[in-house]
């Protein structure tokens, strides 16, 4: 601990100090009246009078304006501890960078780095000291609103993509906070906020490593996450927050809590009062309480009472300052806040570039019937209630400004030096039925081949608070992609989500489909360069898409069943585990994603067919680019151990790389496998190997056959 921490703590009170332990909303600040805290939680409110001397604000707008909230809590500060600034930067501030579940579609965790690193230059400038992100929650149901904010449904990948973040966040000069601890994308049906339900062995081998991967990579802070896990709200967990993140994995940066979830502990039914919230927060290690006022109500009185220890107390507020420090605070009250310097940085040629390259790497091309990419000198035209939409910016997008985005029109338009026709044909809500504006759309177009329909969910219809139960493409939509293809058009079909949605209807009505995400700032830019085929499409899916909404949740590294049905038929289907009228494989799988030449994978060989722990084996496939143009391919690592003391998936994720190829040549591809990569959570709880017989894929996605067999000896 520092002499200026320890100082501090000695002189403050005890009133004082359980301000420190609280942050609230800048709108809080400003506001006349008490806020609530959040609509749920009637009655328990918030004011400008709780604000006074507390420790961090969230959500304010600018630089200047943290400028001046600063100056103001200061010249009233007895102690001249400045406060700390926090907001959501989560994937760009006001360049805005693709959605992080199509940044984990680029396979590229120096692409996140990258872009988390510009995201935190932009952000200090404009006054953020602290972003609260990465979110690293492990999704299966894309029913989630929230599975926009994730790099999707696998742990080695999340792990690896979250590890980036956390480095970039560094790199580009603010501190970060990992969220939302733990299993909070485990939510039942995939409602936000519902209760989940994770057995401890699924806890620990798929929703924990990516939160500990950042810890270990010094992510700054972890957000406790608002559900009822197993039984107990997180932030009643001891288990969780205690025994497992302070002692077994160390972290002693500052504990948060999500936004008013401590007193919705009351509304969980598990604590009677906010005086209860207040001390088990505070006991679980939890130092500071967002947007509710437990702390500043209560911790004083819990103490002078012998129910919360004073140490206690201090150890959460030690955190606190230290955090502070980290910061820079004590020696410049603003860390890096200016607004002439954010207007500069902001949207710069340099961050531009950087969004459209992340924008290109990120869409996925799930289909094409030989449409892509188009020839400039063909006539095509724009369809769709996208083509036009400037808000493709995605939830979370911080300052970001529709204005300031590129559309597909503008994107493309820009790209071929003329202007294009573009009909509307209906309107973009999800549950938009209309279809009298068809008609008029389909004569707009009449006489023009190739027809690129915009389409999709809208930005605010993912994110926090936006579940969906049906994620098919709205009626309408589907209607304009029907009529097009009908009126003898060669349809394109640009999709745009927060999420994986279904889109079995409309895909045999569509010649090409290039799912773009939300893809932030520079997205009609990056379409037009992948659709002008000046770009490769590069992404493969970080979260498998389902045929139906029934299938949710859905996740590659599944298990067999003791009656499992051959994934891609519908035969055969008598008491195995089945549907009667899907088969069970998802419409388009995890690592799945086209370019624009051919592959072909073969020759798997194997160093050994034995692999001895502490040894390696190494794991070799010919790739051959087979079309005419160079591109690139990401080839993919899976194992499965055949029997176990604890069931394994059918296939487990184990590595990646990316290879780039001219037309007509091929290379060896080649893994390096160790028994360290085969552990897990054993029966007897140890994380270790067991012997025995693997299978090993190497592949261009999780659907890969292509395998061999070796067995580890120990
Ligand atoms: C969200 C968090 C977010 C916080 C602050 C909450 O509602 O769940 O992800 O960081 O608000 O904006």
């Amino acid at each position: 601990m520092s002499e200026r921490v320890e100082k501090l703590i000695e002189k403050m009170t005890l009133e004082e100090k359980a301000r420190q332990l609280t942050q609230v909303n800048a709108v809080v600040i400003h506001a006349e009246i008490a806020a609530e805290v959040t609509g749920a939680q009637q009655g328990i409110e918030i004011c400008r009078e709780d604000a006074a001397g507390i420790g961090s604000v969230l959500n304010f707008d600018t630089a200047s304006e943290a400028i001046a909230i600063q100056d103001e809590y200061l010249n009233a500060s007895p102690h001249a501890i400045p406060l700390i600034f926090m907001q959501d930067v989560v994937h760009g501030y006001r360049t805005i960078f693709p959605i992080p579940l199509a940044i984990g579609c680029s396979f590229d965790p120096a692409l996140a780095e990258e872009c988390a690193k510009m995201s935190a230059v932009e952000a200090k400038y404009g006054g953020t000291h602290v972003t609260f992100s990465p979110m690293v929650d492990l999704v299966r149901d894309a029913r989630w609103g929230r599975v926009m904010e994730t790099t999707g449904e696998d742990v080695f990948l999340n792990c690896e993509m979250g590890r980036a973040f956390v480095r970039g966040y560094h790199e580009g000069g603010i501190l970060c906070c990992v969220k939302h601890f733990a299993a909070y994308g485990a939510a039942e049906a995939g409602r936000d906020y519902n209760t989940t339900d994770v057995s401890v062995r699924n806890l620990k081998e798929y929703y924990l490593p990516a939160y500990r991967a950042c810890v270990e990579e010094g992510a700054d802070l972890v957000m406790s996450s608002f559900n009822l896990l197993n039984g107990i709200p997180v932030n009643g967990h001891r288990e969780l927050l205690v025994d497992t993140l302070r002692d077994e994995w160390g972290f002693d940066g500052v504990l948060i809590s999500d936004y008013g979830a401590v007193t919705e502990m009351i509304v969980h039914g598990y604590l009677e009062s906010e005086k209860e919230c207040a001390e088990t927060a505070i006991r679980n290690g939890l130092d500071m309480e967002m947007m509710s006022p437990t702390y500043i109500r209560h911790l004083p009185e819990l103490v002078k009472e012998g129910k919360v220890s004073q140490k206690l107390v201090d150890e959460s507020l030690r955190r606190v300052l230290e955090m502070k420090e980290k910061a820079g605070l004590f020696e410049n009250r603003y860390g890096a806040a200016d607004p002439q310097k954010a207007e500069e940085v902001s949207l710069s040629p340099e961050h531009r570039a950087i969004a459209r390259r992340a924008a290109v790497r990120s869409a996925v091309l799930l289909k094409n019937e030989g449409v892509l990419p188009l020839s400039e000198d063909r006539e095509f035209a724009l369809a769709g209630p996208f083509a036009e939409e400037k808000y493709i910016l995605g939830n979370w997008a911080c300052r970001g400004r529709a204005e300031e985005a590129v559309s597909i029109k503008e994107g493309l338009e820009s790209a071929l030096g003329r202007n294009l026709v573009s009909a509307t044909g209906c309107g973009k809500g999800i549950s938009e039925t209309c279809v009298s504006d068809i008609p008029a759309g389909l004569a707009k177009l009449s006489g023009i081949n190739t027809v690129i329909a915009c389409i999709g969910e809208p930005s605010d219809n993912s994110g926090e608070g936006a579940s969906r139960a049906d994620i098919s493409i709205p009626p309408a939509q589907a209607a304009l992609v029907k009529a097009l293809k009908e009126a003898g058009h060669s349809v394109v079909a640009v999709i745009f989500g927060g999420r994986p949605q279904v889109l079995t209807e409309i895909e045999p009505y569509c010649d090409a489909i290039l799912y773009v995400w939300q893809p932030g700032t520079e997205g009609g830019n990056a379409v037009a360069d992948l659709l002008l085929g000046k770009e490769e499409p590069t992404a493969r899916l970080s979260m498998s898409f389902p045929r139906a909404v029934g299938q949710c949740p859905l996740y590659y590294n599944s298990f067999n069943t003791g009656r499992p049905r051959i994934p891609d038929t519908l035969k055969n289907s008598m008491y195995v585990s089945a549907y009667r009228d899907v088969c069970n494989a998802p419409l388009y799988p995890f690592g799945y994603g086209l370019g624009y030449t051919d592959w072909h994978i073969g020759g798997l060989r194997l160093s050994s067919d034995v692999l001895e722990a502490g040894g390696s084996i190494r794991v070799s496939a010919r790739l051959k680019n087979t079309g005419s143009r160079a591109g690139s391919a990401l080839v993919q690592l899976y194992i499965r151990d055949r029997f176990a003391s604890v069931v394994r998936p059918v296939k487990e994720l184990k590595g990646f790389c990316r290879v780039f190829l001219a037309a007509g040549t091929e290379e060896d591809v080649a893994f390096t496998l160790s028994e360290e990569m085969l552990r897990f959570y054993t029966a007897s709880g140890e994380y270790g190997s067991e012997a025995g017989k693997f299978d090993v894929w190497i592949g261009l996605d999780s659907s890969t056959d292509l395998s061999a067999e070796f067995t580890l000896v120990k």
